[in-house]
């Protein structure tokens, strides 16, 4: 049988390694596509679709109702909305030691969510809604980013997360 490799090679001990080598690379891609097979691997974070196209007719994701909310337990919930070149809204106020859980969805393309300095990261991917749970222990003033490639505003996509001292806040 005529090595196929040997169009390319000429070198009958190169071509033995050019085989060893693309039968690993073969091996570990197919590893990788059972291992997401089997454990029906999704977009982080979260699994729970929703029309990207029709946001701003959803209760949660309409404009009028991003942002802030406080819920029963104490913790907090921040509802956004990412969008090319922005998150929205544009600022966002929270406590500190609060636990926060931050809901995303994307009005178009996939966008990337990171607080920089936190542990706050994520995609987020169109159809899907993002969720990042997390808490700020220092006041401060912090930035959102879009760590994905969205287009020609992508540099300039972010917005701004002011954490301010629980104690100093007062009536909370
Ligand atoms: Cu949004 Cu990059």
């Amino acid at each position: 049988m005529q090595d196929p490799l040997k169009a390319i090679c000429d070198d009958k001990l190169e071509r033995r390694w050019l085989w060893i080598s693309l039968i690993m690379a073969g091996g570990m891609g197919f590893l990788l596509g059972m291992y997401a097979l089997s454990n029906n691997l999704h977009p982080p974070s979260n699994v729970e679709t929703i029309d990207s196209s029709r946001l701003h007719l959803t209760e949660e994701f309409a404009e009028d109702n991003l942002g802030v909310k406080e819920n029963e337990d104490g913790s907090l919930t921040v509802t956004m909305v990412a969008a090319r070149y922005g998150f929205f809204p544009p600022v966002v106020e929270v406590p500190t030691d609060t636990p926060v859980k931050f809901r995303v969805a994307s009005a178009d393309v996939l966008h990337g969510f990171h607080v920089p300095y936190t542990n706050a990261t994520t995609m987020i991917v169109p159809g899907y809604v993002s969720e990042v749970s997390t808490s700020f222990p220092t006041a401060g003033s912090y930035s959102f980013l879009c760590n994905e490639y969205c287009g020609l505003g992508h540099d300039s996509m972010w917005s701004r997360l002011t954490v301010v001292d629980k104690s100093a806040g007062g009536d909370k």
